[in-house]
């Protein structure tokens, strides 16, 4: 029988990936709520992991997940909660090796499912993506939205929530699915191919110019990342077997979040002009009517307040981190 979770109780939690951007707020947030949390992360040199995006006081274990050695460290911390955010984070590396994609983020995922079904634990929280619905016919989107992901990223993230259900139903390991839309907020990596909003911080404050592609008229629905932080501690509690989308409802252009940030610096920075990347969708928009329903989640920060916060969380870096 699943155990009910109930406020109070000191939880054990793995978090796979906590050492990256989103992971690690999650580890903030649990560790603020007072449970017991242990990170495993590989560092990938691609991805957005640094050892000092984990606080003092939190174990990281440098391990892949596609390790069998991770079974060891499962067995030995016995969580009760696994909350998955390691992963091959990247769409454009997904569609170059779409077999490095699946090996992360299918058999990746497998590995932490058995090694968690084995060390007893009783759910697994998984950061899936809007990318599992592709470009949909009717925005906003919602749960029931058609899924037809364009790239093997939002492939291997829409197979994942299936072998989330099969644990459910055939080895009693409970699950919740958030099905993130553009998640930006201090730590996100300002290079590569990390959210436009990292990005154009990082030029503004190089005082470099932006490049913006297409007409700039294309918009997303950017969710805060301690917003995404709150509802990965809401799910500890809730959300049994369901998925849900996390966005705020409201759509933004490229072209708004550059405005923000000239309004915020005093700085128009130049704007070298781009064609469409090829694949980029128009537009996208997140409904989370079902999280406020069932979670009572519901995003808290204006996209110019989560802004600020990141320009000044880059700005207080040291120069060249
Ligand atoms: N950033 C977004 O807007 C967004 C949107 C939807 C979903 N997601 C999902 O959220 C999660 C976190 O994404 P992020 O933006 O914080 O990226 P990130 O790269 O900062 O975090 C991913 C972490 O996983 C680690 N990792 C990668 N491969 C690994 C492996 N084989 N073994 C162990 N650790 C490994 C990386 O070192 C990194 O610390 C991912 O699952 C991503 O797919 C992100």
């Amino acid at each position: 029988m699943r155990r009910l979770l109930r406020k109070g109780i000191i939880l054990r939690i793995i978090v796979t990936g906590g050492a990256g951007f989103i992971g690690s707020h999650v580890v903030d947030a649990y560790a603020a709520a007072g449970h017991d949390v242990l990170v495993i992360d590989s560092l990938w040199e691609r991805g957005g992991g640094r050892r000092a995006n984990v606080r003092n006081g939190i174990s990281l274990v440098h391990m892949d997940v596609r390790d069998d050695a991770i079974g060891r460290v499962f067995s030995d911390f016995k969580p009760e909660i696994v909350n998955h955010h390691a992963a091959q984070h990247s769409v454009t590396i997904s569609a170059r090796d779409a077999i490095y994609d699946a090996q992360v983020n299918v058999v990746g995922l497998l590995n932490v499912l058995d090694h968690a079904v084995r060390a007893g634990a009783r759910k697994l929280i998984f950061a899936s993506s809007g990318a599992i619905y592709g470009t949909p016919q009717h925005l906003p989107i919602v749960e029931a939205t058609p899924q037809h992901p364009a790239s093997p990223y939002g492939i291997t993230k829409m197979a994942g929530e299936h072998y989330l259900r099969f644990y459910r139903d055939a080895k009693d390991l409970d699950f919740t699915a958030l099905r993130y839309g553009n998640v930006y907020g201090p730590r996100q990596d300002p290079n590569g191919e990390a959210g436009v909003i990292a990005i154009f911080i990082g030029k503004f404050l190089a005082r470099m110019p932006v490049r913006i592609d297409w007409d700039g008229e294309q918009t997303r629905d950017y969710v805060f990342v301690k917003d995404v932080a709150s509802v990965n501690l809401g799910v500890l509690e809730a959300g049994s077997g369901e998925a849900y989308v996390i966005g705020t409802g409201k759509r933004s252009s490229v072209n708004d979040v550059y405005r923000a940030l000239v309004e915020l610096t005093g700085f128009a920075a130049p704007v070298e002009r781009a064609l469409q990347r090829p694949g980029d969708a128009r537009d996208a928009q997140f409904d989370s009517a079902k999280a406020r329903s069932q979670l009572g989640w519901a995003s808290q920060t204006e996209l110019r307040d989560g802004i600020r916060a990141t320009y000044e969380y880059f700005e207080r870096l040291p120069p060249g981190y």
